[in-house]
């Protein structure tokens, strides 16, 4: 398969493109050195460089995060909001915009996002991410709709937090309680392939329990 891995710069893109290499796959990974996800004309031209040199694509993961919050909801800084609104909206939306064309085109393709717990528990004081991840779940429904009857599908992952080999290495004695490790997202991403579109497009998949 062709699989397109947004944001794979970081641990979590790591290991994500690493699964997906094992197991046979070319991996097209995004950093921002390769692409600026902010900047729609290069998105759109990545989508058609990704067309023109593989002819489909079998898989789009959008690993871009970021977390900003305050102690308290009165301290919410609204920078905050505008920064996330970047990193974890428009990123997005100029990502799926995209690819759809190519996903609805392709036999079997998969649009993953990874969002948070605090998407439908928000806290006080992650009200700017708890909003901004629930807007990225919207958005990403809406594709699932499109998508809808093509043989792709497009799928919401939920995750606590994430845990990689470098936290605990850092952190020997923490325990990271409810987080997901980066190689049990990979597998579930994996594994929404090995099952039908239509049961996985437009679902929330929650990874923490
Ligand atoms: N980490 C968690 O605990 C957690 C919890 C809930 C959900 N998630 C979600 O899981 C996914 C992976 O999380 P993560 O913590 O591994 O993500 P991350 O490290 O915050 O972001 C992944 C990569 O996105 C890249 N990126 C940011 N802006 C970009 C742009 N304009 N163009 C191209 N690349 C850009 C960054 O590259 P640079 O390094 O070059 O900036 C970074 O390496 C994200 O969607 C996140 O929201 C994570």
């Amino acid at each position: 398969m062709i699989i397109v891995v947004t944001g794979a710069g970081g641990p979590t893109g790591t290991a994500v493109s690493e699964y997906f290499r094992k197991n046979g796959h070319t991996v097209i990974g995004v950093g921002r050195d390769q692409v600026d996800l902010l900047d729609r004309a290069a998105v759109q031209a990545f989508a058609g460089r990704v067309e023109a040199e593989h002819g489909h694509v079998d898989g789009v993961i959008h690993l871009v995060g970021g977390w900003r919050g305050s102690a308290t909801f009165a301290e919410t800084d609204l920078g905050d909001w505008d920064a996330l609104h970047d990193l974890l909206i428009r990123t997005l939306q100029h990502v799926s915009l995209a690819f759809e064309p190519l996903l609805r085109k392709t036999a079997n393709g998969r649009f993953v996002i990874v969002s948070a717990r605090a998407a439908q528990h928000p806290e006080a004081g992650g009200a700017a991410y708890a909003a901004a991840k629930a807007a990225a779940e919207a958005w990403t429904l809406s594709l699932a709709d499109a998508l809808q009857g093509t043989g792709s599908a497009a799928t919401i992952l939920v995750v606590k937090a994430l845990v990689n080999d470098a936290m605990r290495a850092a952190r020997p004695d923490a325990r990271f309680p409810g987080f997901t490790d980066v190689r049990d997202l990979a597998e579930a991403i994996g594994g929404l392939y090995d099952r039908p579109a239509a049961q996985v497009n437009a679902t929330r998949l929650d990874l923490t329990t």
